[in-house]
């Protein structure tokens, strides 16, 4: 038999590797966690309405058992997600006007940050605000509405407040699209020149077989290191269906779905090793294919494999193009 190395021993020198999970998933894939990532993130736990469903009711037990997970196994955690126009609960916005949605905010801010200080190193403290389509730059959300174009600042403000020590960032998806690229870009920017402390962007990195190009990943590593802020891929994972590809009715990835991701994953990789002084991080939205959001999305139930170890826990023809590089 062959020896597997650890995942996260063999990229010690250049980021960390993480995992999204779950409190179905520290169990099931205790030993595949403990043995190949030395990073953890919520997968849902730490949203909003998981933490305060209802004003000034704090429910923690989930978040703080993941929490403790991550201590007890001496991982690192990122927090996820503070500020977001999904998962909030509706009381958030209502009867809310600016000052009221802003206090509301900063003590969800608050309470949560001060909840985790030492143990969460890094908050995804604005999640996904740049809109996709159209001329407009911000996402039309309740938050922008209510409060106006600075909740985003405003955000920032209140979590350094709270965790002085906490590595700020802004997350979002489709970050290598050329188009939401500039306008993520022109964000960030324009925090970093008011002097927000923000001190990273997150690159989700939902990606598959061939979208987004590499060389669109590099564009949009270099624009955000332009930034002089650190990088973190936060929610890694390649879908094996390109966007073309509708098919429900895979029990089993093809054996040439497998070899373009092996590929892709190493294409991937090679490309992040490059900027090892930027990219200190890289999270993958879970960790084996037995468990991933994809398998819902975008068609209910089709099975998905995106990640380097299979249903199994067995390392996928992908993860040994990872390690052996
Ligand atoms: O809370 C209910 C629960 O009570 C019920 O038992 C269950 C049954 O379906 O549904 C639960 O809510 C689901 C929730 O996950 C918790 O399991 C929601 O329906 C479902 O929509 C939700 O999906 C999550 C999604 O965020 C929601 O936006 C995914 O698990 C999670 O992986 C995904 O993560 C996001 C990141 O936060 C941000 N970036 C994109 C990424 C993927 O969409």
């Amino acid at each position: 038999t062959v020896e597997v190395p650890s995942l996260s021993k063999v990229y010690e020198e250049y980021f960390n590797i993480g995992a999204a999970v779950n409190l179905t998933t520290i169990k099931s894939q205790k030993d595949l966690l403990r043995k190949h990532f030395n990073s953890i993130t919520a997968e849902n736990d730490m949203k909003f309405i998981e933490i305060q469903p209802a004003e000034g009711k704090f429910t923690f037990e989930k978040a703080d058992q993941l929490a403790a997970f991550a201590k007890e196994h001496g991982m690192k955690m990122r927090g996820h997600t503070l500020v977001w126009h999904n998962q909030t609960p509706e009381w958030v916005f209502q009867n809310a006007d600016r000052e009221t949605l802003l206090q509301r905010m900063k003590n969800h801010i608050t309470t949560v940050m001060q909840r985790y200080k030492g143990t969460i190193f890094c908050w995804d403290v604005v999640n996904e605000a740049v809109t996709d389509e159209g001329p407009e730059l911000l996402r039309s959300t309740k938050w922008l509405e209510i409060i106006g174009e600075d909740y985003i600042e405003k955000a920032f403000e209140f979590a350094h407040e709270a965790d002085p020590d906490a590595l700020l960032f802004y997350n979002d998806y489709n970050e290598s699209n050329p188009e939401k690229r500039e306008k993520i870009f022109k964000l960030v920017k324009s925090l970093v020149d008011k002097g927000v402390p923000i001190h990273g962007v997150g690159l989700q990195a939902h990606w598959n077989l061939v979208n987004p190009s590499l060389e669109d990943i590099r564009t949009a590593i270099e624009r955000y290191v332009s930034l002089g802020l650190k990088l973190h891929l936060t929610e890694l994972d390649v879908s094996v269906f390109n966007f073309e590809d509708k098919r429900t009715d895979l029990t089993e990835p093809t054996h040439e779905m497998l070899e373009l991701q092996a590929e892709r994953y190493h294409q991937v990789f090679q490309l992040l090793r490059q900027y090892q002084n930027h990219i200190t991080s890289v999270t993958f939205w879970g960790a084996a294919d037995d468990y991933t959001w994809l398998s819902d999305f975008p068609v209910r139930g089709r099975k998905n494999w995106p990640f380097l170890f299979d249903e199994n826990h067995q390392p996928k023809e992908s993860f040994w193009k990872v390690v052996h590089y």
